[in-house]
């Protein structure tokens, strides 16, 4: 374990013969040993290399071995770098260096005892490869209990998806019964009502307006079934990548007035009022049924959030696109639900008061996207919302 860390030596003495001998005695394959003649060779060494230890010559001229320690114990980057001086001058000379008692600090004396110096070296060697390695360990257990917060925390967050994504399932499927239930039930009834007519021929019950009030009223409630299905298989057209467009040419502001038209019923029922400003033609190639189903989206949120208010409507060409407008003045959607509104099954309203399955928007957008225009969103909370579609003429 300790082997592989290749420890750097430093060697500071002005004697070249003397550095050569020094390296002879500790070089091994796994040190580089590194020489200056002076203190501020080593400087610039001590700078560029990380040292396992520092042998200095105590006696140069210039800058002395003590001189240069105390520049090292001063500087950072070198300041635990375990000395050994070496002097030719009496033991006393020993404690000179003040300060340096309790640091990893030893001495060497002219002439050197070759055994001596061996044993040094290798213990501070030894030191520096097992303080090396240790910093390896914590620096790996760190790593690893880093990947592991990493881990804990994609595994937490792919659990709430999945709880998100059970709870959305269920919440849609009560919807979708709920809002299945409802005209069915308005079917049934009406039809049990004509059985007990039939059965006490009452054919008064089937006089002519009576019977195209009937009819309206089933129709309505058929078609309501028939765009349910029709939203829930466009999800999965839409997940399937199979959401077809078929351009053809078509003056938009015709179609909208068209439909205004045809939701006169509605608009009635919802005790609401819409006013359009189409003064001009808007010309263009688009799927003329998805963008009819995208604007009756839009109309049929503003009537059901719209809170009884007016809704104005407009179609207008602004540069190179066409734009459709549908405002309302209604309950409006904070900053924070526009941007999931437009997700699947996102209901942003009070659940309890309006049905439906939070998938127009969610179509809607998908619809305009694949014709490379965009829906977007003004709004504020209680201050009604702008709904814009953006179309490439
Ligand atoms: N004009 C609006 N004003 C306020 N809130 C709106 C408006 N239009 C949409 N929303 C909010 O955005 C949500 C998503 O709208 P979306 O049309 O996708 O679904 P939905 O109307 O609930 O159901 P579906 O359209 O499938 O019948 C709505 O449930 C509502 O909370
Ligand atoms: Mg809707």
């Amino acid at each position: 374990m300790l082997s592989p860390i290749q420890a750097k030596l430093l060697i500071v003495d002005d004697l070249p013969e003397n550095l050569l001998a020094l390296d002879a005695l500790i070089k091994r394959e796994d040190r580089t040993v590194y020489k200056a003649l002076s203190a501020d060779e080593a400087l610039s060494l001590l700078l560029q290399h990380e040292f396992a230890l520092a042998i200095l010559d105590v006696q140069m001229p210039g800058m002395n071995g003590f001189e240069l320690a105390e520049l090292m114990r001063g500087t950072e980057k070198t300041k635990n770098i375990p000395i050994v001086f070496v002097s030719a001058a009496g033991r006393e000379l020993n404690y000179a260096f003040k300060g340096y008692e309790s640091g990893a600090v030893d001495f060497l004396h002219k002439p050197l005892d070759i055994h001596a110096v061996k044993s040094k070296v290798n213990v501070f060697v030894d030191l520096y490869r097992q303080s090396k390695a240790m910093k390896q360990q914590v620096e790996a257990l760190e790593q690893s209990r880093r990947e592991q917060q990493a881990l804990l925390e994609r595994l937490q967050a792919t659990q709430n998806e999945l709880e998100q994504a059970v709870r959305m399932r269920d919440d849609f499927m009560s919807i979708v019964a709920h809002e299945v239930r409802t005209p069915l039930n308005g079917l049934i009834l009406e039809t049990q009502l004509r059985k007990m007519h039939l059965a006490r021929g009452n054919a008064a019950a089937f006089s002519l307006d009576k019977m195209h009030a009937m009819v309206d009223r089933d129709e309505r409630q058929i078609k309501s079934l028939i765009r349910l299905i029709e939203d829930m298989l466009d999800v999965s057209r839409i997940r399937t990548g199979k959401l077809s467009i078929r351009p053809s040419r078509f003056d938009l502001a015709q179609l909208v007035r068209n439909l205004l038209q045809g939701f006169a019923a509605q608009i009635e029922a919802a005790e609401c009022s819409v006013s359009l400003d189409a003064p001009e033609p808007v010309e263009g190639d688009w799927d003329e049924f998805r963008i009819e189903q995208v604007v009756s989206n839009l109309l049929t949120n503003a009537l059901r959030y719209g809170g009884k208010s007016l809704i104005q409507v407009r179609v207008y060409c602004a540069g190179r696109e066409a734009r459709v407008e549908v405002q309302d003045n209604g309950i409006g959607i904070s900053e924070e639900n526009q941007r999931r509104i437009f997700a699947q099954f996102e209901r942003v309203s009070d659940k309890t008061v309006v049905a439906g399955l939070g998938l127009g928007l969610f179509i809607s957008e998908q619809i305009v996207a694949a014709h490379g225009g965009t829906i977007d969103v003004e709004s504020r909370i209680h201050e009604g919302a702008l709904f814009r579609v953006s179309l490439p003429l």
